[in-house]
């Protein structure tokens, strides 16, 4: 006899994957008035992203990708459906709750870095320590090893301004993993820097995936940093309208080629 009731289907049921979700989105909705009318970004999207896991969205200009992102750091807040961190459901009502999240639970990168140009990197990237009060006798040492995680350990006395722009992206993902989160969420962490240095960008969140158990969720638009993923998923009209599994083979792109073509992204 079946384990399952008549009115139980197997996706009421947590599945291995969602249970040791990191990241679990489920039928996330989010519109934005646009004066008279109203535009519904997100319309209903599931995403699981597992410990250890690095996952790319790809998807059109303006198809929600950053959205999604800021609904699950708890930058902005969706209409519906729910996120979970660790097992945690995200309680959009409080401020307090939404600052913790960004504090202990997600590390962000971002497209532009966005480091304390009066602070040199160790300080830097000790910042998420000192803003969790995590402070503590090894928090140097710690960001040593980051810095050296990352190769950028030669820099840690320099100020970003004295960078390039991968060594800034490299010192945010230090950064970004301070403070030992659940998940890093990246917006396009290879945008702007050359095809060269986005591929070591993309080597170290993936290394940092596999060794700290990190869940990975970035955005790309290129299909070169995408195929260092496990598993790719499209955005188009709202929802994740395809996804595939990838191995991490960096030189396996066509498949990623062939599925953007399909779905005319
Ligand atoms: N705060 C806002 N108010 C109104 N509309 C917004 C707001 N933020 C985003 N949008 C709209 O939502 C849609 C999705 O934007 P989003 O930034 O998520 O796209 P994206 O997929 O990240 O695009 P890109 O690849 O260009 O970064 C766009 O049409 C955008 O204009
Ligand atoms: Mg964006």
């Amino acid at each position: 006899m079946s384990a399952l009731s008549e009115t139980q289907t197997t996706s009421d049921l947590p599945s291995a994957e969602q249970e040791d979700s990191r990241v679990d989105v489920r039928e996330l909705v989010k519109s934005y008035r646009l004066g008279e009318d109203s535009i519904e970004v997100l319309k209903g999207l599931s995403l699981a992203v597992a410990a250890g896991e690095i996952v790319s969205i790809m998807g059109p200009s303006g198809s929600g990708k950053t959205t999604l992102l800021n609904c699950i750091s708890g930058i902005d807040t969706p209409d519906e459906g729910e996120v979970r961190i660790a097992g945690n459901v995200v309680d959009y009502d409080s401020e307090r709750a939404r600052t913790n999240l960004r504090r202990h639970d997600i590390g962000m990168v971002f497209q532009f870095f966005n480091l304390v140009p009066t602070l040199m990197v160790r300080e830097n990237v000790a910042l998420p320590f000192l803003i969790a009060r995590k402070a503590n006798d090894d928090a140097d040492g710690r960001v040593q090893t980051l810095l050296e995680r990352v190769g950028i350990a030669g820099r840690a006395d320099h100020r970003p301004y004295q960078l390039s722009g991968g060594e800034m992206q490299l010192a945010s993902i230090a950064r970004a993993l301070a403070h030992q989160p659940a998940a890093i969420l990246a917006d396009e962490p290879t945008g702007n820097v050359n095809p060269a240095v986005g591929r070591s960008i993309m080597n170290t969140l993936r290394d940092v995936a596999k060794s700290e158990k990190t869940a990975v969720l970035l955005v790309t638009h290129s299909p070169e940093h995408a195929a260092w993923s496990d598993r790719v998923c499209f955005l188009k009209e709202g929802v994740i309208a395809a996804e595939r599994t990838h191995d991490g083979d960096a030189e396996n792109v066509r498949p990623i080629h062939e599925t953007l073509l399909k779905l005319g992204i």
